[in-house]
């Protein structure tokens, strides 16, 4: 019987469209859920997107829609993602779905209800003291409230921890904290939390046994890094505060209302924590699945061969080892067989990219630049291997790869053989029984080991059985490259089997064959070994491949290409089709047009539509609508002395200003002003800094804030920029009324 696989990728916050960080999941999920589809093994791979929480319920409000609302039009965007990148996902659903509501509250009932004759329950209500915001009326997370550092007294920071001397807190110990929604000052609330007793004996011992006994029956198989990570949990730990903490803690899985989420069962007014019901998401989004089939969940959860896998990122690791095979256990469910942890992607060198927001590298402006997704998915492959490591995306590194691996190794071998079989033979392949009987002896397992084929021997090469020995270990060893999730070992066989085929092509030299109509039969043979083991290539690059690997199908003229008929060549007398080219080079512009920094957004006016150019319209832009004193009074202006001024490296706009604005501190701040001013030129100058605009990371560094110039609406009718600059008496740090 075949196997039957559960496998899930991390379900993403539904409040942005994916960053490439996602995208290298997916792709990574993807390929090892095509690799075991491509063996016969049955698997159900579904995703679904993270509706709850409060950051997403104020970027709703901030929306003016309903929570609802908000991530439904997240969701529509999903597809074009999904598709562009060939991912293969069977359902897509959302955590806000009944299935979702129904087994959360169902798995905790579980919790709470269980006897005492089977321990009693894991789930406790205790009073926590809480900030509270009055004017929004309600509980602020801990990055809802600012305030000073106890610690350096750096201003503005957020309530669990400083970003200027790195000090980990709580939000009481901020020294005058206010709420980041309303600007109030927070007051101290006694609220009831609701939490699962982690810490509870039979907790502690499951999941210390489960993180940490890989070889036993039943439990994961945890990467080594990830298990030795998790041991941390189990003992007495340091905090980077200096405070210590005990092993497991009880976790708090409720949040108080307003907040979207799932209600918690016979507590009115108070809602899980987003991450408890995320997790559950994933069996939601099956069972949708399951039900739209017509198949039964439970029957399906219950099968003792089921395997069920999820795919996740480092810094979510101990909600997959921790809370969630807990939440899983007590509960009488199904544990996962294990969880696949991936580093996270950088790009050019950049810094981690921020959750919501990627940095460079935008996966649709990648597709709507015409780039093809396969190039993409290539790259990642060959980067990604099975272990828990940060990779980069290097713009030149893509571009050789693609262009010198992927293209000139393995695309090539197709046209370097093709049009001699199609012009001179009909398109029929000749016999080729050495390398059939060579794939085939291998394939019952004749050898072992590494690839063995010496090439700087020209006799081996040349030889078919030897390059179909090789073929054939390829074949097998990355069947267990894929398997294991090293794509990038995958890769490099594949690369260097290549390698193999391209020199046999080389020492045969098909090209002044056809020169000689003695040698045809020579000819024959030759470029159909070459189309034998393009195939077979193509087998092996077909997981990362899909799309090129469906067009080799129509050109070879085969069925699906799978692992099980790997070993079966084409007959003689087989006749394949047109060769198509199938695969173009990346080019510099492309890259360099994939990195160019976004173009400014047009003003829009109050009815979104863009303004018109009549000359009575002031600035070439229309006056904004009308704001209340309360509204101006948002916007903190200050006075700041530029100190410093400089050019930035890769950007012929933009200008980095070092600025005072009296708060005994410096502030980075990026400005679009280099084709007006020479650095040196505003050195020295005052002027007028927007002082409280979220700081916004930045190709080239954080800004933190703006400095206010003038334009004109229509840039490049009127083009030009005016910073402005107080008159003389204005001192650093004044703020402007
Ligand atoms: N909503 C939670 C997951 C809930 S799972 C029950 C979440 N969402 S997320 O959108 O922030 O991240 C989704 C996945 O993307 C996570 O696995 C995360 O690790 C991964 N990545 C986010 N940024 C990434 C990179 N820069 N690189 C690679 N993966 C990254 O966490
Ligand atoms: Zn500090």
């Amino acid at each position: 019987m075949s196997r039957q696989l559960f496998v899930t990728t991390a379900l993403p916050y539904a409040n942005a469209g994916f960053h490439i960080g996602h995208m290298m999941e997916y792709i990574q999920a993807d390929t090892w859920v095509r690799f075991q589809r491509m063996q016969g093994v049955n698997v159900d791979f579904v995703c679904a997107d993270d509706t709850h929480g409060a950051p997403i319920m104020i970027a709703a409000e901030k929306a003016g829609k309903t929570p609802q609302q908000f991530v439904a039009d997240i969701a529509a965007g999903r597809k074009q993602y999904l598709d562009g990148f060939h991912i293969s996902f069977d359902n897509w659903h959302s955590t806000d779905a009944p299935e979702n509501h129904e087994m959360a509250r169902e798995i905790y009932r579980k919790l709470r209800d269980l006897s005492s004759a089977e321990g009693g329950s894991l789930i406790e209500v205790r009073t926590i003291e809480q900030f509270f915001d009055p004017q929004k009326n309600m509980f602020l997370p801990d990055r809802y409230i600012k305030g000073e550092c106890p610690k350096c007294h750096a201003k503005d920071q957020y309530g669990d921890n400083c970003e200027v001397c790195g000090s980990v807190y709580a939000p009481t110990d901020l020294i005058n904290p206010f709420s980041v929604l309303s600007g109030a000052k927070p007051e101290l609330k006694n609220s009831e939390h609701f939490f699962f007793k982690l810490s509870d004996p039979r907790c502690v011992e499951f999941l210390e046994d489960w993180t940490q006994n890989p070889n036993k029956p039943g439990n994961p198989k945890l990467q080594p890094e990830v298990a030795n990570k998790i041991k941390e949990w189990f003992t007495v730990r340091t905090n980077p505060d200096g405070t210590t903490s005990e092993g497991l803690g009880d976790w708090d899985i409720s949040r108080d209302a307003p907040y979207f989420g799932i209600e918690i069962p016979d507590a009115p007014g108070k809602y899980f924590y987003v991450w408890l019901d995320a997790p559950v998401g994933y069996l939601a989004s099956l069972k949708n699945l399951l039900t739209k089939r017509g198949v039964d969940f439970d029957a399906y959860m219950a099968n003792p061969d089921l395997e069920q896998y999820h795919f996740i990122g480092k810094d979510i690791v101990t909600f997959h080892t921790l809370f969630w095979p807990a939440m899983l256990k007590f509960s009488g469910r199904k544990t996962p067989d294990n969880v696949f942890v991936h580093g996270f992607l950088t790009v050019n060198n950049g810094e981690k990219m921020s959750k919501s927001r990627g940095t460079g590298l935008d996966p649709l402006k990648y597709l709507s630049l015409g780039m093809n997704p396969e190039w993409l998915r290539y790259y990642l492959a060959a980067k990604l291997s099975a272990r828990n490591e940060d990779i980069d995306f290097n713009a030149n590194d893509f571009m050789a790869r693609v262009n010198s691996d992927l293209i000139g190794k393995y695309v090539n071998i197709a046209s370097r053989a093709a049009g001699f079989i199609n012009k001179k033979f009909g398109g029929r392949l000749a016999a080729t029984p050495t390398f059939e009987l060579a794939i085939r002896y291998e394939a019952s397992g004749g050898t072992q080991g590494t690839p063995h084929v010496d090439m700087s021997d020209p006799m081996l090469v040349q030889n078919q059985s030897p390059l179909a020995a090789l073929l054939s270990d390829t074949l097998r060893m990355c069947q267990e490259a894929y398997e294991e999730r090293n794509t990038g070992l995958a890769t490099r066989l594949i690369m260097s089997a290549a390698d193999a085929v391209n020199a046999y092509v080389d020492l045969k030299k098909p090209w002044i064959l056809a020169k000689d109509p003695e040698q045809a039969d020579l000819l024959h043979e030759a470029c159909s070994v070459v189309i034998q083991a393009f195939r077979i290539l193509t087998i092996c690059l077909k997981p990362i491949l899909p799309s090129v690997a469906s067009e080799v199908e129509k050109f070879l003229n085969v069925d699906r290409l799978d692992w099980a008929a790997a070993h079966q060549t084409l007959a003689a007398g087989h006749v394949i089709g047109e060769y198509q080219h199938l695969m173009q080079r990346v080019t510099p512009e492309q890259l360099d047009a994939l990195f160019e920094p976004k173009e400014p957004v047009q003003a829009v006016d109050s009815a979104g539509e863009a303004p018109e150019t009549i000359a009575t319209i002031p600035g070439g832009e229309a006056i904004a609508p009308t704001i209340t004193i309360d509204d101006f009074a948002k916007i903190d202006l200050r006075i700041a002395k530029i100190v410093n001024c400089e050019a930035v490296e890769g950007s012929t706009k933009l200008l980095r200003l070092t600025l005072d604005a009296g708060e005994g501190r410096m502030r980075n701040v990026f400005s679009g002003i280099a084709s007006m001013y020479k650095p040196e030129e505003l050195v020295g100058q005052f002027t007028v800094l927007v002082a409280n605009l979220a700081p916004r990371k930045m190709k080239f560094g954080i800004s933190e804030g703006m400095v206010m110039a003038a334009s004109h609406g229509d840039e490049k009718a009127n083009p030009g920029i005016y910073i402005l600059n107080p008159w003389p008496g204005a001192q650093p740090g004044m703020r402007i009324h």
